[in-house]
């Protein structure tokens, strides 16, 4: 599918769920990437966009955002219920409002959700194998099952990607800062919809056969995989260390 008809699909087929969205067979990132999004503040901001659900409320809990930074936590327990494509796509959206110094936007995001997420499972799996001595014995094989199924921990994963990046307009470690405070505002979004979200990476975010996998080369940068759900578990508020320890004020 090319990725004007891929655009043109995901504009008229109007999916409701996210795994409603035909998944691209093909690897090039420019092929999954133009997704329009839609504006969902007021119906006024609306009427310039098709809506893709009918009847969908947006379950948003309307929040001070203060409430919502101190409330957030990784939730890793979610239940398999999948957010609707409208919660993923505010999400998405809510990143796109960081700041990048130059506006480079520096963001990629690929959707894993389904039977992609089994495949990705495999991908996993594969490259921890590569990486392992010995991956015949009982242990080993079930290290790489538990691999296998670490996708599957819940119904969406968002992963953030930074394309080129070193080519990008400014210094590569500020396009990289400018990527995290988007992620940071992905979870945000997603803790005032009551979503649970945990920003993962591990090994696999580095591993050549998983970039290329999401169309990626060995050069490209994955800031996280965001696992999403509907939280199993209530969390505590973390009390994290006082500001005032790490602190200095000049005056
Ligand atoms: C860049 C980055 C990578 C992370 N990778 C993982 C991970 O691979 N597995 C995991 O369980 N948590 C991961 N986390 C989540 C942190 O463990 C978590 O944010 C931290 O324990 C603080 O807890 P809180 O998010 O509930 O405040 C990651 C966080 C960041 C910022």
């Amino acid at each position: 599918m090319s990725a004007t008809e891929l655009v043109q699909k995901t504009q008229t087929s109007k999916p409701n769920r996210v795994q409603d969205a035909e998944p691209s067979t093909d690897k090039h990132m420019t092929n999954i990437l133009p997704l329009k999004l839609r504006q969902l503040e007021t119906p006024e901001q609306q009427s310039d966009f098709e809506p893709m659900t009918q009847n969908q409320p947006l379950l948003v809990h309307e929040q001070p955002v203060f409430d919502v930074i101190r409330k957030r936590r990784s939730v890793g327990q979610v239940t398999q219920e999948e957010p609707t494509r409208e919660q993923i796509e505010r999400m998405l959206e809510a990143a796109t409002y960081a700041p990048s110094h130059h506006v480079t936007e520096p963001w990629r995001f690929i959707i894993i959700t389904g039977t992609a997420r089994e495949e990705f499972g495999n991908i996993m799996a594969a490259s921890l194998s590569l990486r392992m001595e010995d991956r015949f014995s009982d242990k080993a094989r079930a290290q790489l099952m538990r691999e296998r199924n670490k996708p599957l921990r819940a119904p969406v994963i968002i992963t953030m990607a930074m394309v080129n990046f070193k080519e990008m307009k400014g210094i590569p470690i500020e396009n990289i800062e400018s990527a995290g405070a988007a992620v940071q505002n992905m979870l945000l979004a997603a803790e005032e919809m009551e979503l649970a979200t945990l920003w993962r990476t591990g090994d696999t975010a580095y591993d050549p056969m998983v970039k290329r996998w999401l169309g990626m080369t060995p050069e490209d940068h994955i800031v996280g995989f965001i696992y999403v759900g509907f939280p199993k578990v209530t969390r505590p508020q973390r009390v994290p260390t006082h500001f005032s320890q790490r602190t200095t004020w000049l005056s």
